[in-house]
């Protein structure tokens, strides 16, 4: 028997209050905050979907296993179990603990970064934009032709453009030191990469004689992705499918507050042993001993125990359900959205909802503003913001203003999302009367969290 609603696959043993404020005391908070909203205090956000990292809720086995922590500084229990967990779905022969995805890509790119270098991905996420480029690397993005189109439906919009890497690596190999993708694609939209695509990512690296690193952060819903919309793929264990995903790589780096369910966490992983020790070297600097990293032994057990949770396939379908949901109620109001729907989150094409407002007056901010004063709703924008700012200093408007509803993971129920919706409800009459902004100061790299907004 099959049910319509795909319920939460969990019940709730502990809550956590959340305050509601008038929309006077919103209006004056973010304006106090420079319209900037990672600078509101979290207690005066109603739902927050800022990001879905790090603020997954743990289950009752994870909170076990904390208990069960070994702070030992060398070889702990914990370690060693930490260890297999990964290695169980990402066969690599060296894994490297870090305290979270960007401690991984700064290891990673002082190694293989540096001027004249130049590094190709389906997307660069920001921290890892960031890290190439404080590097002296270029940050190239490759993306494949249907992920830059809002309205396409292609099932993997994430994919790496195979064609533009071949003519990157045939003009400019020496320049390459490595070739990465994303997955999912976060920065356009938590967009899936197909299996076929990272294993001719991965043929075409190694023909030009370079390694193939995976940034995996959402590699449980990429590969959930894969099951249900690439061929052949549909009846195989999802642990299966991520297992093939990793074979065809070189190495990874991760961020364990995404697809891990942790609080704080990451590693790196290599086959080749020089570059696993040159990792090593830079680790004991900068992290910690090889066995915990930046981490505390009870961390590794919550990433262990969370690595056996995010694969199970309730949980995935209830995951990408609740992304799908919002998505379709969005669009029933008019609210353009990045379609198909991403695991992580939902995005709204911020550009074609408020088309009145250039993107080098961010419209993307100028909805997060409006969802917050709204509703108490915490967004975040993905455009001209945060990426709009090139090495130069100068500035031009991004692929994309989208602004990203992330979910964080079993924490909000169906009705928060009705709750959200009825936010768009409100705000979708009066979309012509909202303004842009001007950016009012800002640090030179990655501006999005700091920077101080005026409005227009
Ligand atoms: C695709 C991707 N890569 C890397 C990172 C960086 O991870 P962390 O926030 O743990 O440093 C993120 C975080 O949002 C991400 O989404």
């Amino acid at each position: 028997m099959t049910f319509r609603t795909i319920i939460e696959p969990f019940r709730i043993k502990v809550v956590e209050p959340i305050r509601l404020n008038s929309p006077e005391e919103r209006r004056r908070l973010i304006a106090a905050a420079g319209y900037n909203l990672f600078a509101l205090h979290a207690d005066d956000v109603l739902i927050d979907l800022l990001t879905d990292s790090g603020t997954s809720a743990m289950s009752a086995a994870q909170w076990g296993a904390l208990m069960q922590g070994d702070e030992s500084y060398a070889g702990a229990r914990s370690w060693y179990r930490f260890e297999a967990a990964v290695r169980e779905l990402m066969p690599f022969r060296h894994i490297i603990p870090t305290h979270q995805g960007r401690a991984a890509e700064a290891i990673l790119f002082g190694l293989l970064g540096g001027p004249g270098k130049c590094i190709p991905s389906n997307t660069h996420f920001d921290t890892t934009r960031a890290h190439v480029e404080a590097s002296g690397a270029d940050a190239i993005d490759l993306l494949d032709g249907p992920g830059l189109d809002t309205r396409s439906r292609h099932p993997f919009k994430g994919n790496m453009d195979l064609a533009r890497l071949e003519r990157l690596l045939a003009e400019r190999g020496a320049d390459v030191p490595c070739v990465m993708s994303t997955v999912t694609n976060n920065a356009i939209g938590g967009q899936p990469v197909s299996l076929e695509n990272l294993k001719a990512t991965a043929a075409l690296a190694h023909r030009h004689g370079k390694p193939f690193f995976i940034d995996g952060c959402r590699f449980a819903e990429n590969a959930y992705f894969i099951k249900l919309r690439e061929p052949g793929q549909a009846e195989r264990p999802v642990p299966d499918i991520v297992r093939d995903m990793f074979a065809v790589a070189d190495g990874m780096t991760m961020s364990a507050k995404k697809d891990a369910f942790a609080n704080m966490g990451g590693w790196l992983a290599f086959n080749d042993d020089e570059l696993a020790a040159a990792a090593r070297n830079r680790l004991i600097l900068t992290e910690g001993f090889p066995t915990y990293g930046g981490l505390a032994g009870r961390d590794l057990e919550a990433i262990a125990q969370g690595l056996v949770e995010i694969v199970d396939e309730h949980y995935l379908e209830y995951r990408l359900r609740t992304s799908a949901y919002i998505s379709e109620r969005l669009e029933a109001l008019g609210v353009p959205v990045l379609q198909p729907s991403g695991g992580h989150a939902v995005f709204v094409d911020a550009r074609a909802f408020l088309p009145h407002i250039p993107p080098l007056q961010y419209p993307g901010q100028a909805l997060a503003v409006a969802l917050y004063e709204t509703g108490g709703v915490r967004a975040c924008e993905i455009g001209t913001v945060m990426f709009g700012r090139r090495p130069d200093g100068s500035e031009a408007p991004a692929a994309m203003d989208l602004v990203r509803l992330a979910l964080p993971r079993r924490v909000y129920t169906q009705s928060h999302a009705d709750y959200l919706v009825e936010v768009f409800e409100q705000i979708v009459p009066r979309r012509s009367a909202l303004r842009g902004y001007r950016i009012a100061s800002a640090p030179p790299a990655l501006r999005h969290f700091s920077a101080r907004f005026a409005p227009l």
